[in-house]
């Protein structure tokens, strides 16, 4: 990138922690508490460390061979162990660790002890199915607790879990599959989305079909009467473990032990094998959910995210269990059956911390503030976003239809970087639409591609100065493509995001720099537009994109759905673009505007411009496994 990134984006309003909010924080004061950890950050992750339990000492904290990194050299641990071992050794053992509700309102209430029984019956029955440390086992399971079972049944042996979300096609499963060269698939019999069923094990068959590395398949069977399974490949999840001692050591294994592959490919490209590991992966995701939500013994944690993406192994399961919480999940969409699906299942359990999304969060909107006004609402404390760019719009909204005084963590991170990166802490004042500061032991900088620290308020590259514990240690099979992240910009990690800081040092998202529109020599990103036009009060859901133009270099076109009851008129359209014109500048405002009824989008929940890009200009989509619909 020869030029920065203009940013035309301004807000200025700031929230203030409450006096609640800071009476009991975990970290009282954000700005000492980074300095002193950035002057010493082997020291800061060797304290976090020191919380856990580790079967046997590091030598070294740090091993840095650019850009190589190993953490707690030496040390032998295992992850599952601190999930489960480390709190049923205390009254914990009888807390509850998961509460899951079905889409049909089904409730299975889990301590920890009861975890850990299933969870060692499982390693046991992985054992005997001849699963040793090091195999890969392909997890695809829809949203229920034999899923987090499964994967932490998995670290507990050493062998590698590949947790792929249960809404993949069937060529898009073998591919995983074949790239991990698993043994084993675990799967379930159907899943259910918004009533209608899923076929899973179908999907499944199909895929294995093509997959020779695999020897068995256990299928947890939900509906009666049970599909038919074909023994003796394919194994019942119950009889399976039926037989299975609830007790299994956990395998002491080497901090630098893969611990699972968790394939992505965001927005664009080709999946690509993310490996993380026992020591450094755990010591990053339990201080990370303990610090950004503050949590504390008696909260109820409800992340709506999925296993089958990261945000679910690091803020459902394994952060979360790390820090004996009580984790709230359901499966199931935030409108169905009705649009307080959501507020219903807060007001229920009284979750006290909340993690979203921002497509979510719009998605909500669009059905209007009478519905989380429908519930009570109160014993929430935290909430927090993740996944894209929060537009001040949808922050203001959750914000106030919340109840006005409660924290918005919006932590920006990747699959890649395995934790929380750049985030809030509940007690530093907040700025809608900034993930605000990098988190304690992380050095977050916005840079040119020569890598030259920008001043305030000019845009550029998101980068991470140093290794941190949880960042990925390869890309499964295929190392060239890991060392890009550090060689793009040489000495630092690029995240592929562009990014400015104001004034206060708060970090601004910008979206991907893949997706910057240069229109008349100005660069722009492409979350800036996209806040401006949903900040519209007729406009839903927004993305945009640059088509070549032989004026100006690039055009802008804009996708929009709009607010339920709106209707498409010329005077509309019009109104759009001179709020575009208000908000960020002449040179923001589309020259289309396309009224759609949904924007191709990740499972996960995130636009999908280069899709929508391919398609208006009539080109090759490219791999787009990952969409949605
Ligand atoms: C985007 C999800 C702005 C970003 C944890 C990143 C965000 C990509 C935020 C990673 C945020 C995630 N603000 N952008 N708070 N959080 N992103 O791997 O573009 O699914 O690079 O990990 O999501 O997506 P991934």
């Amino acid at each position: 990138m020869s030029e920065n990134i203009d940013t035309l984006l301004k807000e200025s309003r700031v929230y203030q922690p409450t006096a609640q909010t800071k009476a009991a924080a975990h970290i009282q004061d954000y700005e000492s508490a980074y300095k002193k950890s950035i002057a010493d950050p082997e020291g800061f992750w060797a304290t976090v460390a020191k919380e856990l339990e580790w079967f046997s000492p590091w030598t070294k904290v740090l091993e840095w061979n650019y850009p190589w990194a190993k953490w707690f050299v030496g040390a032998t641990c295992n992850i599952a162990y601190n999930c489960l071992d480390r709190h049923v050794k205390t009254w914990r053992k009888n807390k509850v660790a998961i509460i899951w509700v079905s889409e049909q309102d089904q409730e299975r209430v889990i301590t920890y002890g009861e975890l850990y029984r299933q969870v060692n019956r499982c390693a046991n029955a992985l054992k005997k199915l001849g699963i040793t440390k090091g195999d890969r086992v392909t997890i695809y399971l829809p949203k229920v607790p034999e899923q987090i079972v499964a994967m932490l049944a998995c670290a507990r042996i050493g062998a590698i879990h590949s947790v792929v979300y249960s809404g993949f096609s069937a060529p898009a499963l073998a591919n995983r599959i074949q790239d991990a060269e698993a043994k084993l698939v675990i799967t379930a019999d159907v899943g259910f989305d918004r009533g209608k069923v899923l076929n899973l094990k179908t999907v499944v068959d199909q895929a294995v079909a093509n997959s020779p590395t695999v020897e068995r398949v256990v299928v947890l069977r939900r509906q009666t009467p049970g599909v038919a399974l074909a023994a003796p490949k394919e194994l019942d999840w119950h009889d399976w473990l039926k037989n299975e001692k609830a007790v299994c050591e956990a395998e002491p294994l080497d901090a630098e032990h893969p611990l699972y592959i968790l394939y992505t490919s965001g927005t664009t490209g080709k999946p690509k094998g993310v490996v993380h590991v026992h020591g450094g992966y755990m010591v990053g995701t339990y201080i990370t959910t303990k610090y950004v939500f503050d949590l504390k013994e008696d909260d109820v944690y409800f992340c709506v995210a999925d296993p089958g993406w990261v945000t679910g192994h690091s803020y459902i399961v394994y952060g979360p269990l790390l820090n004996g919480a009580t984790i709230l999940t359901a499966e199931g969409k935030p409108d169905y059956p009705t649009p307080g699906r959501w507020w219903d299942l807060i007001e229920r359990y009284g979750v006290s911390i909340f993690y979203t999304t921002p497509t979510a969060i719009r998605l909500l909107m669009r059905y209007g503030e009478d519905w989380p006004k429908k519930y009570d609402l109160s014993s929430l404390r935290v909430l927090g976003s993740v996944g894209e760019p929060i537009n001040p719009e949808a922050w203001e909204w959750f914000h106030r239809a919340t109840g006005g005084d409660k924290p918005i963590m919006d932590t920006w991170w990747q699959t890649e970087t395995g934790s929380i990166m750049i985030t809030p802490l509940p007690t530093v004042p907040l700025k809608p639409g900034s993930a605000t500061r990098p988190f304690l032991g992380i050095e977050a900088d916005v840079v040119d591609s020569a890598g030259n620290s920008l001043p305030a308020n000019a845009g550029g590259f998101a980068v991470i100065k140093k290794p941190w514990p949880a960042m990925m240690r390869t890309i499964y099979k295929d190392p060239e493509r890991y060392k890009t992240y550090w060689n793009t910009i040489p000495n630092c990690y690029t995240a592929g995001d562009i990014c400015h800081k104001d004034e206060d040092g708060y970090m601004w998202f910008m979206g991907r720099a893949d997706d910057v529109i240069k229109v008349a020599g100005n660069r722009l990103g492409t979350a800036e537009v996209e806040s401006a036009l949903v900040s519209h009060h007729a406009v839903a859901e927004a993305a945009v994109i640059g088509k070549p133009h032989k004026l100006v270099g690039e055009s802008i076109k804009a996708f929009i759905i709009l607010k339920q009851g709106e209707v498409e008129s010329p005077a509309l359209i019009q109104s759009i673009k001179d709020q575009v014109m208000t908000e960020l500048g002449k040179i923001a405002v589309p020259s289309e505007i396309d009224i759609v009824p949904s924007l191709p989008k990740t499972r996960s929940g995130k636009i999908m411009r280069r899709v929508l890009k391919a398609k208006e200009l009539g080109q090759d989509l490219g791999d787009i496994s990952t969409i949605e619909d």
